[in-house]
């Protein structure tokens, strides 16, 4: 057992956070405030091989493994939460189901592209009546013999304007009901396919989540990954790798409101001396210490298992639910150790508090990791 990162993985979490620093903080309260895509910040995060960090040089990626993903998603996300979802969703869902599921042609037309980060994905699987319940596909592919017809709306999807290529899950045989689903390479600009308004949102304000409208788009039969009726389990099989992303991200967020409560419990006197310095606050820091490191312990280890060619769907909702469950806890503590300055938004730390809140509900909800998690122990 080893502990210790290699040389490549800290030069890879140091060049996130230099990067979050400098092109991620200016201009992170305004983003927020106006609801404003961070474009040229992700245009950079591509070019720097962000947005395809584990995907093979082959393709455009960065050839990195999970845990450098992991230490990234953490550094981006302790600025900015909007930010990484873009990179989560990226990585996770739409480059890493190309690359494992995809055919060659399907890779070389979209996956370089979005592997070097000139243009980005969107997972489109819930609805407005298929969140938790995903199996309950209400949009249709029908098979029109070399093209399917797509109709239906998705909800709440990230990137839904920004994105150039969309992977839809639809059904197609209702009578076989999760094993007729297919996943579908959408391009933007088909016919029929119209992106709704952008949603307002308590946090993860500059991320770009919309609805979509598909009427009668033609999607050619080559688009559609893997074989007929593969399209739930692609979902799972994505979003098991989707939660490590989205549990770095939750342990980021929760980072970097510790970060911002300790530097600034060191500054604030209360009665005569610092507030670090009363028992009331320092509790509240270790308890906020042992959280973050008992969640990075829980993303490295499911990480790692991805690495090592293991099933991570145990690992990684468990990291996602805790590091979830104690992002929320521990920026609600950051915001009050911050007393009055942490209600207001130049202390950044309100900001993360409401980030916090998303990662206890997409990609599966808390309740939903506790499903996965628990099914997993009983069976076992
Ligand atoms: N890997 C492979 N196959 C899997 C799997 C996995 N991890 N999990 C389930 N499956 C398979 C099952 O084996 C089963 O197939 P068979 O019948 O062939 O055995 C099939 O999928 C159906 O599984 P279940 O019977 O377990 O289905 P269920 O209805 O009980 O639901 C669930 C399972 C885990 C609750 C699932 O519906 C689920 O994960 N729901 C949450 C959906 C979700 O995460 N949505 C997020 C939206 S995306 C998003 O948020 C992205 C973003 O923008 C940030």
């Amino acid at each position: 057992m080893n502990f210790n990162l290699s040389e490549e993985q800290i030069m890879i979490r140091n060049a996130a956070r230099d990067f979050a620093q400098t092109e991620l903080l200016p201009g992170v309260i305004e983003r927020d405030e106006k609801q404003q895509f961070p474009a040229e910040q992700i245009k950079k995060m591509g070019e720097l091989g962000f947005l395809g960090m584990m995907v093979d040089p082959k393709y455009g990626g960065s050839g990195l493994d999970t845990v450098s993903y992991v230490l990234a998603m953490e550094e981006i996300s302790k600025i900015d939460a909007s930010a990484s979802v873009v990179m989560s969703v990226n990585n996770s869902l739409v480059c890493w189901g190309l690359e494992h599921y995809g055919t060659e042609e399907q890779k070389q037309k979209y996956l370089v592209p979005l592997a070097k980060g000139e243009i980005i994905g969107a997972f489109c699987l819930s609805e407005p009546e298929a969140g938790s319940d995903a199996t309950s596909q209400k949009t249709t592919a029908i098979d029109k013999g070399d093209y399917y017809l797509i109709n239906g709306t998705k909800n709440w999807i990230t990137n839904g304007n920004n994105a150039t290529v969309y992977l839809v899950i639809a059904q197609t045989d209702p009578e076989k009901m999760h094993k007729g689903i297919n996943a579908l390479i959408v391009e933007k600009g088909m016919e029929g396919f119209v992106v709704g308004p952008k949603e307002n949102k308590l946090g993860i304000r500059g991320s770009d989540t919309h609805s979509l409208m598909f009427t009668d788009v033609k999607v050619p039969k080559e688009n559609r990954i893997g074989e007929d009726g593969f399209g739930f389990k692609f979902a799972m099989k994505t979003l098991a790798g989707g939660r490590i992303g989205i549990a770095s991200q939750a342990l980021g967020i929760a980072s970097g409101a510790y970060e911002l409560a300790l530097k600034y419990s060191k500054e604030r006197k209360a009665f005569g001396k610092e507030i670090s310095k009363h028992q009331a606050i320092a509790f509240k820091l270790a308890d906020m210490a042992v959280q973050i490191e008992a969640a990075r312990h829980l993303c490295i280890k499911a990480a790692w298992e991805k690495d090592q060619k293991q099933n991570y769907d145990l690992s990684g909702a468990m990291a996602k639910l805790y590091a979830a469950d104690m992002a929320m806890q521990v920026t609600i503590e950051a915001v009050q150790i911050h007393g009055g300055y942490g209600f207001v938004k130049e202390y950044h730390v309100e900001r993360l508090m409401r980030d916090a809140k998303i990662t206890q509900i997409y990609e599966g909800t808390s309740e939903i990791q506790k499903i996965v998690i628990s099914r997993s122990i009983l069976n076992d």
